[in-house]
């Protein structure tokens, strides 16, 4: 909680009015949204913000005020400030790629789990192992994976040129260029071999449900969501594609909603038989990942 001293200084008098001004825009966390745009905007980090009672520079006035614009207009704050952070590390971001969102880290979790459990008892050390990761966007999947298992070598692929040029520019930040190759092309098409891991999350939302949604999302890539009319337009052959790409022992995870899960777990049932493939929900108890795995 602040002090009353710093509620009434120059920064404090910033928070509230912006503050007031996301929470009458109908922006979610008003208060949260405050705080981070303010201490991006200004360079200090929240302690500073609720302990500095000085005067606040013009120039810092305007660069908030500029970016607070922004948001007002529903522009995603990762987008403003260029970075979101994913499995505890911090991505490159900008209107080319989808922010990356919490549910997703659910995939990484998994995948490490079943990687002490299967592979690391099968694969002699020093073996490969093999990740695939398609609709890669900013690159979190494929760069987290081998960031948390040096062994792993991964093939990344977008149908997006520009987003690739976005998840390139996070595989150097994180100085894993050399165990992450990118590809342009269409689902596993440009791909050659099996991977013990396939993950995907590729745009699920039918597009009925795409203007329904909040307006942040206008925001992002339509190439990024619109999972055609039944939501499964990706999905469907990606799972089809997945017999020639899984090694065995092999985990495919694809990211997907509730309104797709039931189907998506049919074509998985189709590809692979009945126990191959299950439904794992999220923290909200929301159907999250299709699970499918070759043994
Ligand atoms: C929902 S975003 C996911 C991005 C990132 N993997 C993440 O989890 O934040 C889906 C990505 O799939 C890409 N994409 C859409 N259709 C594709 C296709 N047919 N083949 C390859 N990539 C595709 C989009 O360009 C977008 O970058």
């Amino acid at each position: 909680m602040p002090s009353q001293r710093a509620a009434r200084s120059p920064l404090g008098e910033l928070f509230r009015s912006a503050r007031e001004r996301l929470r009458e825009a109908g922006v979610p966390d008003p208060a949260l949204e405050a705080e981070a745009l303010i201490c991006h905007a200004l360079g200090i980090d929240p302690v500073q913000l609720w302990t500095n009672d000085g005067p606040v520079p013009a120039s810092r006035r305007r660069r908030l005020e500029a970016q607070l614009l922004r948001r007002l207009r529903r522009e995603p704050l990762p987008y403003i400030r260029g970075w979101a952070e994913f499995f505890g590390r911090r991505f490159d971001v900008d209107q080319r790629v989808l922010i990356p969102r919490p549910e997703t880290e659910h995939l990484v979790e998994i995948a490490l789990e079943w990687e002490r459990a299967t592979f690391s008892k099968v694969q002699e050390s020093g073996h490969p192992f093999r990740v695939a990761d398609i609709g890669t966007g900013s690159g979190i999947l494929a760069i987290t994976l081998a960031l948390e298992l040096p062994r792993v070598q991964a093939r990344a692929v977008d149908i997006s040129r520009e987003a690739l040029y976005v998840a390139r520019k996070n595989a150097r930040r994180h100085s894993v260029t050399q165990r992450v190759k990118f590809h342009h092309g269409n689902l596993t098409g440009p791909l050659r071999g099996r991977f013990e891991v396939v993950l995907a999350n590729l745009p699920y939302i039918k597009t009925a449900r795409l203007s329904r949604l909040e307006p942040e999302l206008s925001n992002e890539p339509r190439l990024a969501l619109d999972g055609g009319g039944d939501g499964l337009e990706q999905v469907r052959p990606l799972i089809q594609s997945l017999p020639g790409y899984l090694a065995v022992p092999g985990l495919a995870l694809l990211e997907i909603d509730p309104p797709i899960a039931r189907r998506a777990l049919a074509i998985a049932i189709a590809a692979f038989g009945a126990g191959a493939a299950r439904v794992e929900s999220d923290l909200s108890g929301l159907a999250r990942v299709l699970v499918i795995e070759s043994q």
